[in-house]
C-alpha cells in the first residue's frame, strides 16, 4: 500500500451547496471562513463552476467572476478548482470554441488553478479543445471519467478512457461518480487498474446518496487513490459528499493519514452549520440514504424530478411505471450516463411514453437533438428503430457538435452593447443571455450590492399540515404539455 498521505479536495463552496442548498450559498457567507480554510492544506478547494455561475447572477444578484477574487484574497495558499462541462462550459448546450477558450483564460486570470473537465457522454471530442487550452495556459488539467453503471460500461472501459486522457496530456484523472453509485469494491478495482495503467494522480469524486461514499473513499485510498473529494461535515452526507472529518479520522495513524488538524476542521464545520440556517428555504428535507439510487441506479436528483413532473400532471400513481420505463429509454438511447443534460432527457421521455400511452408519440426537441448527435456520441449505438422513429429521413451528424457553431464572442459583444462593462461581462452574456442581461440591467440601475454584503433570502414557511390523500380514482391518461414539463425538468434538474 502506498504510504503517501491522502489529499482532500473540499467541496463546501461548490458541490456541497449545489447538492444540498440549490446552489444558493452567497460569497458573503463564504468570506468569513476563508482564512481558516486556507490553513488546512487541502489539495484544492472546489469553489466555482457547475451551477454556481448561473445561480450567482440569477438568484444571488452577484457577479460570478468577483467571487474568485474575493476568496483568493483570503485564501492565497489553496489551489482553486473549477468544474468545467467541456464544450458545455457552465451551461446546458454546446458553445463555440472561442467562448470555451476565453472563459478558461479569464478564469485563470481571476485565480482558478485546477480545471476538472468532463463530458456527460464521455465523448472526448467534447473535451479536447478545453483540455488543450487549459494545458496551453499552464493550469492543472484534470480530466474526468463520468462513472455510471450499465451493460456497456465496464471498469476496463473506464481505464481505457483514463489512458486516452493521459495521452491527451491530463495532469490528473478524476473518477466522477456524480450519482453516488460506486461501490467500495468497484472503487478499489477501478483505482487499482487506473494506477497500474497510468502514471498520473487519481482523484475520486462521489456523493453520499447511496450511503456507500465514505467506504468507497477508504477502499479507494487502500488502492492508492491520491485525492478524494469531501465536504466539511455540516454540509456533507445525503446528496452531498462524504464528510471530510470522517475520512480524516478513519485514516488517522494509517499509512494514508491525511495529517489534517481535526480541531481546525471542526471550527470550519461549526461555521458552516451556522450559515446553513440562512438557506433553510432551499433544503430538500432529504437527510438519509436514498435506497432508490441503489435499486434503480437513478440519481436522487433525477428521481425528485420525476416525482414533480408527475405531480404537476396529477399522475403520481404512474410513478412505478415511469421508473420501469427509464431503463428502457436509457437503453434505446445508447446508455447515456444519467447526468445533466441526459438525465432530464431520459426522465422526460420516459414520463411522456407512459402518460401518453404510446411510446415516443411525443419527443422533446432536446431528445431529437440528442438522437441527431448534437450532444456527441452516446456510449452505445441508439436503437435503429427508435432513431428512425424520431429522425425520420434526417441523418444524424457524425462530426464534433461544436464544429457546426460559428464563433460567438464578437456577436455577443455586439448584442449586449454598453450593458457589458468588460470582456468578462460579454462571456457571462454569451453563456446565459437572458440571466446576464437582467443582471446587467439591475447593476446599471444601482441595484447590485457589493459582493461582500449578505444576500436576503425568504424565510421558510412552516409546513402545511398534510391531510391523508383519498385513494386516486382510475383515470384515462391525461393530455400532457411536454413543453412545460421539459422546462420543469430543466429548472429542478440534477445538475451536478
Ligand atoms: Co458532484
Amino acid at each position: 500500500m502506498t504510504t503517501k498521505p491522502l489529499k482532500i479536495t473540499e467541496t463546501a463552496l461548490r458541490d456541497a451547496h449545489q447538492s444540498l442548498l440549490a446552489t444558493r450559498m452567497s460569497t458573503a457567507d463564504m468570506l468569513p471562513i476563508a482564512e481558516k480554510m486556507d490553513k488546512v492544506g487541502y489539495f484544492s478547494v472546489e469553489m466555482w463552476g457547475g451551477a454556481t455561475f448561473d445561480s450567482a447572477m440569477r438568484f444571488l444578484n452577484e457577479n460570478p467572476w468577483e467571487r474568485i477574487t474575493a476568496l483568493k484574497e483570503r485564501m492565497p495558499n489553496t489551489p482553486f478548482q473549477m468544474l468545467f462541462r467541456g464544450q458545455n462550459i457552465l451551461g446546458y448546450r454546446h458553445y463555440p470554441d472561442d467562448i470555451v477558450e476565453k472563459v478558461i483564460v479569464a478564469s485563470i486570470k481571476r485565480g482558478i488553478q485546477v480545471f476538472r473537465i468532463f463530458d456527460a457522454l464521455n465523448d472526448v471530442r467534447n473535451m479536447r479543445w478545453a483540455m488543450e487550452v487549459v494545458k496551453r495556459e499552464g493550469a492543472h488539467l484534470q480530466a474526468a471519467i463520468c462513472y455510471t453503471i450499465s451493460p456497456v460500461h465496464t471498469i476496463d472501459g473506464f481505464v481505457e478512457l483514463g489512458k486516452e486522457f493521459a495521452a491527451m496530456g491530463a495532469d490528473s484523472i478524476c473518477i466522477k461518480d456524480m450519482a453516488g453509485l460506486i461501490s467500495p469494491y468497484d472503487a478499489y478495482e477501478l483505482v487499482s487498474k487506473l494506477k497500474q495503467a497510468i502514471d498520473l494522480p487519481i482523484q475520486l469524486h462521489t456523493h453520499y446518496t447511496s450511503g456507500m461514499g465514505s467506504t468507497a473513499i477508504i477502499k479507494a485510498a487502500e488502492a492508492g487513490v491520491d485525492v478524494a473529494d469531501t465536504a466539511i461535515s455540516s454540509v456533507a452526507l445525503a446528496t452531498s459528499q462524504p464528510a471530510t472529518e470522517t475520512i480524516v479520522a478513519m485514516l488517522k495513524g494509517t499509512p494514508r493519514d491525511t495529517g489534517y488538524d481535526l480541531g481546525l476542521l471542526s471550527e470550519i464545520s461549526g461555521y458552516f452549520a451556522d450559515i446553513r440556517r440562512h438557506y433553510a428555504a432551499f433544503e430538500s428535507g432529504f437527510n438519509g440514504v436514498d435506497v432508490r439510487v441503489l435499486r434503480y441506479q437513478i440519481p436522487g436528483g433525477m428521481l425528485s424530478n420525476l416525482v414533480s413532473q408527475l405531480r404537476e400532471q396529477g399522475a403520481e400513481d404512474r410513478y412505478e411505471e415511469v421508473l420501469a420505463e427509464v431503463p428502457r429509454v436509457r437503453a434505446e438511447l445508447g446508455y447515456p450516463p444519467l447526468v445533466t443534460p441526459s438525465s432530464q432527457m431520459v426522465g422526460t421521455q420516459a414520463t411522456l411514453n407512459v402518460l401518453l400511452g404510446e411510446r415516443y408519440k411525443m419527443v422533446p426537441q432536446e431528445v431529437k437533438n440528442y438522437v441527431k448527435g448534437m450532444y456527441g456520441r452516446p456510449p452505445a449505438p441508439i436503437d435503429p428503430d427508435i432513431e428512425k422513429l424520431i429522425l425520420g429521413d434526417e441523418e444524424p451528424i457524425d462530426c464534433r457538435p461544436a464544429d457546426l457553431l460559428e464563433p460567438g464572442f464578437e456577436k455577443a459583444k455586439e448584442e449586449i452593447g454598453d450593458l457589458a462593462w468588460n470582456d468578462e461581462d460579454v462571456l457571462s452574456y454569451a453563456l446565459f443571455p437572458q440571466v446576464a442581461r437582467a443582471f446587467f440591467e439591475r447593476r446599471a440601475r444601482g441595484e447590485v450590492p457589493p459582493i461582500t454584503e449578505p444576500r436576503i433570502f425568504p424565510v421558510p414557511k412552516a409546513p402545511e399540515p398534510v391531510a391523508t390523500p383519498a385513494p386516486a380514482a382510475p383515470t384515462a391518461p391525461r393530455k400532457v404539455l411536454p413543453y412545460s414539463m421539459w422546462k420543469l425538468a430543466g429548472r429542478v434538474g440534477n445538475r451536478r
